[in-house]
């Protein structure tokens, strides 16, 4: 368990913080004691009181310093912890496989990075804190209280503590739930504008303004209801939180006026008798808040536990070592049928194909028909049933992931490109030289794009950076994939954006590179599939004719229909 290892490495600075804290509650006592004495001193006509003071001063200047220390200690520990587990979280997210992201969607991470990591550390920073102040000043101060000054006043006085206590740990929990829906209220509209202006032009390119505008307004007047019904609530909760303790105080001064008057008493120990009142009343009032936010530091402690039990994919050895796999190119599947976890219908049937390495395959088939799905396999980025994909004769599921990933090179039908510069974009987290980088970009029909721009390969992309077209950024990830000199290359639609002669540029570009190189290319496009050593036309998940172009022309079927078309376009040749 994660907080273990932590805590094993952290416990002195904690424990050390936990110790001055008490140290500090303890010091804490010493005061009201030492009012009560000056008082009852001066109510004697005896002035000496200088050391009194002085005592005071100290422990004021001592507590000041401790508060400090431990402060700094614990709460420093806690944004630690926080940082430890959120680097946790991020890393064994990245190593799930791909089908826990369909299931729980990036949403579900995200919660657990930002909301359950920060309730765990104020359970054990603020929590904790407040735990020891209310067992250590409470108990204390109750004790120094029932045996220094007088049981009987003791009694009374905190007797109404418990149903104050009752009182609002109830009406906390009301607030706490209100409290939620403010959040979930205030999330929801956070993600409602910035879902509308990340599609901010297809919003005005449809003329849909004002029913965004409606929508938002409801998402708004939901959020200040939400906030409404808190207010109302906290208008309630916090008056009474503050106004009860005064019932304290009255029984105090109505009981212990009558104890000084039988002189049990004087009116120093009732001066410091409502200095350790104080001592008590906040941490005991707090009592229900702390065992709120502990309750939700544990439940998000299990779900945190939880998401770092889910399985990581079987075959991932060590992360990081993996060394690109050695394997000649040999793809097949047997038999393959997929169906994606949440889907309701196999998206392939019966797929059975067998790509000779070094072989290039054109695939083409209609929109859903599984072209995307087969590429996905090939990659584990979805584990495939056992006996259905091999490489090289061997079983893909025996093959040690990270280093087969490796081994391919993918350019994927939407091509992600992070907030890196374009070389780094193209490198993507290896090192090579300018020369290999420029290499790649030339190969991939992109060099001129990125010379033309005067930062050329270090002009950053992404958010801060600026925007490439959808042909660029397809080529840019072309080139990401060339770069690595893999033995199989797949290609999922990368010539869609492409006008015809840039198309065509590619595709020779690509004919020479693929030389000796197993290479899957999907595409609509004939032009770009037509030199390919065999074709395979899909539809509905099932592969329905494969031969070469001249074979697929002949039969007349899905593939003479797109030809045919594109020749009419004057764009087949
Ligand atoms: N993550 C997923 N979860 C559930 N179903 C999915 C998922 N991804 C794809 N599908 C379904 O699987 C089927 C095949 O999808 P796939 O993306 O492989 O098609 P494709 O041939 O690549 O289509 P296109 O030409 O439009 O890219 C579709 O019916 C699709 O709805
Ligand atoms: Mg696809």
């Amino acid at each position: 368990m994660l907080l273990k290892i932590f805590f094993v490495r952290h416990w002195p600075r904690y424990g050390l913080g936990i110790l001055l804290l008490i140290v500090t509650d303890l010091l804490s006592l010493l005061i009201p004691g030492a009012v009560g004495k000056a008082v009852d001193r001066i109510g004697q006509g005896d002035g000496q009181v200088q050391e009194l003071l002085l005592l005071i001063g100290a422990v004021a200047i001592a507590m000041a310093i401790l508060r400090f220390l431990y402060r700094e200690f614990i709460i420093g520990t806690t944004r630690r912890l926080e940082y430890y587990l959120r680097d946790q979280i991020f890393k064994h997210a990245l190593y799930l496989p791909m089908n826990t992201y369909d299931d729980s969607g990036p949403g579900k991470i995200m919660a657990l990075i930002v909301n359950d990591v920060t309730s765990v550390r104020v359970a054990i920073g603020l929590g904790i804190m407040m735990l020891v102040d209310a067992v250590i000043m409470g108990l204390a101060s109750f004790l120094v209280m029932f045996h220094n000054i007088d049981p009987s006043l003791t009694f009374w006085s905190v007797a109404p503590l418990p149903f104050v206590l009752v009182g609002t740990a109830w009406l906390g929990r009301i607030v706490h739930v209100r409290f939620r829906r403010v959040q979930e209220k205030f999330s929801e509209l956070t993600e409602f504008a910035q879902e509308l202006f990340g599609g901010i032009k297809v919003v005005k390119a449809f003329g849909a303004e004002t029913r965004f505008i409606d929508r938002f307004s409801q998402v708004n007047r939901n959020n200040m209801t939400a906030n409404l019904s808190l207010a109302e609530i906290q208008a309630i909760y916090i008056p009474i939180t503050h106004v009860a303790p005064l019932l304290c105080y009255a029984i105090a001064l109505l009981v212990g006026g009558r104890l000084i008057m039988e002189g049990k008493i004087s009116v120093g120990d009732l001066t410091a008798f409502t200095g350790y009142l104080g001592l008590i009343i906040w941490p005991v009032m707090g009592l229900g808040y702390l065992v709120n936010i502990v309750q939700r530091g544990m439940a998000s402690g299990v779900r945190i536990n939880e998401f770092l039990a889910m399985r990581k994919h079987e075959s991932f050895t060590d992360e990081n070592a993996s060394e690109q796999a050695a394997i000649d190119g040999e793809i097949e599947f047997r038999g393959l049928s997929f169906q994606y976890p949440l889907a309701s219908t196999p998206s392939l049937k019966e797929v059975t194909l067998r790509i000779p390495a070094g072989e290039t395959v054109g695939i083409v088939g209609r929109t859903g028909s599984g072209k995307t799905t087969l590429l996905r396999l090939l990659l584990c980025l979805y584990p495939a049933p056992d006996g259905t994909v091999y490489i090289d004769g061997k079983d893909i599921n025996q093959y040690e992931i990270a280093g087969l990933r490796k081994a391919i090179g993918y350019v994927p039908q939407d091509s992600a490109l992070f907030s890196l510069t374009i070389g780094e974009n193209i490198a993507f987290g290896e090192t090579y030289d300018r020369d290999r980088i420029a290499e790649a970009a030339r190969r991939a029909v992109v060099e001129t794009d990125i010379d033309s721009r005067t930062e050329g390969y270090d002009t950053l992309l992404g958010e801060k950076g600026v925007r490439l077209s959808g042909g660029q950024r397809q080529r840019v990830a072309v080139a990401r994939a060339l770069i690595r000199n893999s033995s199989v290359l797949l290609l999922d639609d990368v010539f869609a954006s492409l006008d015809y002669k840039t198309q065509n540029q590619l595709v020779e570009n690509l004919h020479e590179y693929e030389a000796g190189r197993t290479t899957v290319i999907v595409s609509q496009r004939v032009a770009a599939v037509k030199h390919a050593r065999f074709i395979v036309v899909m539809d509905n998940g099932r592969i329905c004719a494969q031969g070469t172009h001249e074979q697929l022309i002949q039969a007349k079927g899905l593939y003479y229909k797109l030809y045919e078309q594109q020749l009419a376009a004057g764009e087949a040749t």
